[in-house]
């Protein structure tokens, strides 16, 4: 049909045509922060269940036959590991954030989002009953002033929806307040740990790892996905005991979906248990000291999400061209993933990375950008 073809022309002469690339060069692109998508510990694992006879496919749904031993396994590990009365698995973070906000906030709720939040909680948002209120950024008065707002209409609920650590800045969000604001606003706290999980917190837990210790998850439900730090794949919903039951009753996209393999699940569980050992905290230590040069040559704000931020879309895809040619993946990320004139590379890093490696990264990309200014 014409209107894919003119769509897609309209997209290359616009430099937003996306294609599939093959992992190619130095990794500076993934999500894999602390190197384990590649450890030893876990090709052990993954052979080890299979040597012993563990299932590949669940062959169904959670609830009829597809609950498996390693995601009971898995989700008991989980709720330990993140103090959470409960843990859900699911197959995927996207998956799991649309169903949360799909089946928990009702009709005559409101969800107070920020505007970065990633596009799987926008999908389960759009699809809720509930009405929804977009805030400005991490911007805690224009949080409390949507929330003063949304209790005067007089809510059943109110759910407040943010990121630990945002997908394309990198940036931390002030969970804190956010909770006390919560508490005022008698308000329940959904805190995506996609980017925090494994990486942020004393243990690893996530950015939340500290405010969950001090008042439990009663206002609070964090989604840990399972794809980024823990190098592997899914998405685990900690919440309140009844949270978790309602969301076995009432999601959709777990009730009507087959289950994640069994195998995926031994794995998850097996990455948690690196994450928690001293290996983990060791590869935690190593990224750190990335996260702080990286930061000494490009600024931002510190963590392993660094926003190079170039404005103009064609200008960052020939930079990233050129890094690419340089021996380096690194993608431009362009609009609609991040607003208009925010192209930019977005610099991943990750605990498998050397010192040298990001020092050369940066030389390099001066040396583009000085020839870009000529
Ligand atoms: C903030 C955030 N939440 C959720 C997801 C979805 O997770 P998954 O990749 O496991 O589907 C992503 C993925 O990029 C993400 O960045």
């Amino acid at each position: 049909m014409q209107r894919f073809e003119q769509k897609l022309g309209q997209l290359e002469a616009q430099n937003r045509l996306r294609s599939l690339n093959l992992p190619c060069g130095i990794d500076l692109t993934s999500n894999d922060y602390l190197g384990l998508a590649e450890h030893p510990a876990l090709r052990e694992a993954a052979i080890q269940f299979l040597q012993q006879g563990g299932d590949i496919g669940a062959g169904g749904s959670r609830l009829l036959r597809g609950h498996t031993d390693p995601h009971a396994a898995l989700e008991e590990y989980a709720a330990t590991y993140f103090a959470a009365p409960k843990a859900l698995y699911f197959a995927t973070g996207f998956q799991a954030n649309t169903a949360l906000f799909q089946a928990l906030p009702h009709r005559h709720d409101v969800i107070v989002f920020d505007e970065f939040v990633h596009a799987s909680a926008r999908e389960g948002i759009q699809n809720s009953a509930a009405k929804h209120v977009k805030v400005q950024h991490n911007d805690l008065n224009a949080f409390e002033d949507a929330l003063l707002k949304a209790r005067q209409k007089n809510p059943q609920h109110i759910w407040i929806a943010v990121e630990s650590v945002y997908s394309m800045d990198g940036d931390i969000a002030p969970l804190e307040e956010l909770y006390a604001l919560a508490e005022k606003f008698d308000a329940t706290l959904i805190i995506d740990e996609a980017h925090g999980t494994g990486v942020m917190g004393p243990h690893g837990k996530g950015v939340s790892e500290d405010l969950v210790m001090k008042h439990g998850y009663e206002r609070i439900i964090t989604l840990h996905t399972c794809g980024k730090a823990l190098g592997v794949a899914g998405g685990l919903v900690c919440a309140s005991a009844d949270m978790v039951d309602y969301l076995i009753n009432t999601a959709r996209g777990f009730i009507y979906s087959t289950a994640p393999l069994p195998l995926q699940a031994h794995l998850v569980k097996t990455a948690l248990e690196i994450c928690a050992s001293e290996a983990g905290a060791e590869r935690r230590r190593v990224l750190e000291k990335l996260c702080q040069k990286a930061q000494q040559f490009f600024g931002g704000p510190g963590t392993h999400i660094v926003p190079i931020v170039i404005g103009d879309d064609a200008a960052c895809a020939d930079i990233a061209q050129k890094l690419q040619s340089d021996g380096y993946d690194i993608r431009a990320i362009r609009p609609p993933t991040v607003p208009e004139g925010g192209s930019r590379l977005r610099l991943s890093l990750s605990a498998s990375l050397s010192d040298d490696v990001l020092s050369g990264f940066f030389e390099d990309f001066k040396k583009h950008q000085q020839k870009r200014a000529a």
